[in-house]
């Protein structure tokens, strides 16, 4: 079967945005790939980190993760920093990175900003941990969004420069996984501003946390405008809260915009926001229990990690020793 790898960074106070962005799609895919999905707490470091709350939103992601549906038996969930042999790849493939390469990364220019002599190193090698995630486990398939697309290319020039210089076809070229209509989740106050979980208005966003009578409230009071919905996707152009809404039913029901026209073409938002407060109550009522719970249950998610990082451990490390071997490291038994 093919092989599905992500990460995801660990961060707190995760909301709608962030199930619709990721979430929901990596739990689709586990019907078709074998799924390695990792909370890259070591990517986290390469910004400055509160240690007690990088422990606790690496738990937080993980929550989230079984909350929303993923499967840690058939799949994999484990943090970064537990599998010691994504460090060590990523010395190898630097050794292999042009500077050049990593000079065009737009993501190292914006974060760094003005002075990159002040960047730390682990920013600037960012991208080639990233390569190493993805290609310890020889992933064929990885799902990313717009913002790393260009690391994901990077990833695969890695793979080829190791393949041709070792002579082999070890590595596979990575293809990314593109999801259908992208749900650009905004905030429910302000069609034009992302939702974000640093807006002081709590009721911008939907957190994963939320119970039902909290996700209700805060559908029915969402911004819109004083007129019926339109009959096609264009008729959204200029009405951003009402595209917002309509790109949420559509994502939450698992279907397009135009479906959702097509059958509320002309309603009035009072009626349309009924049905999006059920459809959404129905579905993040039971994450929210669940996240609720989770967070409390450190145990639990603690043991989805371990088991996590045991199995992926074995895989890297089989990886590993090939690699190694590839490269002329002496091992002695
Ligand atoms: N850089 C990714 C992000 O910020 C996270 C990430 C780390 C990742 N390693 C990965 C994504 C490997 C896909 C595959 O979103």
């Amino acid at each position: 079967m093919e092989r599905i790898f992500s990460g995801v960074q660990p961060t707190g106070n995760l909301h709608l945005g962030n199930y619709l962005g990721a979430l929901k799609n990596w739990v689709g895919l586990q019907e078709r790939f074998e799924c390695i999905y990792c909370i890259v707490d070591l990517h986290a470091l390469t910004v400055p980190q509160d240690s007690a709350a990088l422990t606790a939103h690496t738990r937080e992601v993980t929550a989230a993760f079984l909350a929303s549906g993923i499967d840690a038996k058939n799949g994999i969930i484990f943090n970064q920093s537990a599998v010691a042999g994504h460090s060590e790849l990523a010395w190898l493939l630097g050794c292999l990175t042009p500077l050049g390469w990593l000079n065009r990364m737009t993501q190292f220019k914006d974060k760094a900003g003005k002075h990159q002599e002040k960047a730390g190193l682990g920013l600037y090698a960012y991208p080639v941990l990233m390569a190493a995630d993805v290609l310890l486990y020889k992933a064929t398939h990885v799902p990313v969004g717009e913002d790393q697309k260009q690391h994901l290319e990077l990833c695969r020039d890695i793979a080829g420069a190791f393949n041709r210089q070792y002579g082999v076809e070890y590595f596979p070229l990575p293809e990314p996984q593109i999801f259908g209509e992208a749900t650009r989740v905004m905030s429910l106050r302000d069609g034009t501003a992302k939702m974000s979980k640093s807006d002081s208005s709590d009721n911008s966003r939907i957190n994963l946390t939320d119970d039902r009578d909290t996700i209700a409230r805060k559908v029915r009071k969402a911004k819109t405008d004083a007129d019926p919905l339109p009959e096609s996707v264009k008729g959204l152009e200029g009405r951003p809260e009402a595209a917002n809404l309509v790109g949420i039913y559509a994502a939450l029901a698992g279907t397009d915009r135009k479906a959702v026209l097509d059958r509320f073409a002309g309603a009035q938002f009072s009626a349309f926001k009924e049905a999006l407060t059920e459809l959404a109550v129905e579905a993040l009522g039971p994450i929210g229990e669940a996240m609720t719970e989770l967070k409390r249950d450190t145990a639990t998610v603690d043991g989805v990690l371990k088991e996590g990082a045991e199995r992926a451990s074995a895989i890297a490390e089989k990886h590993l020793a090939e690699i190694r071997d590839l490269m002329g490291l002496l091992r002695c038994e």
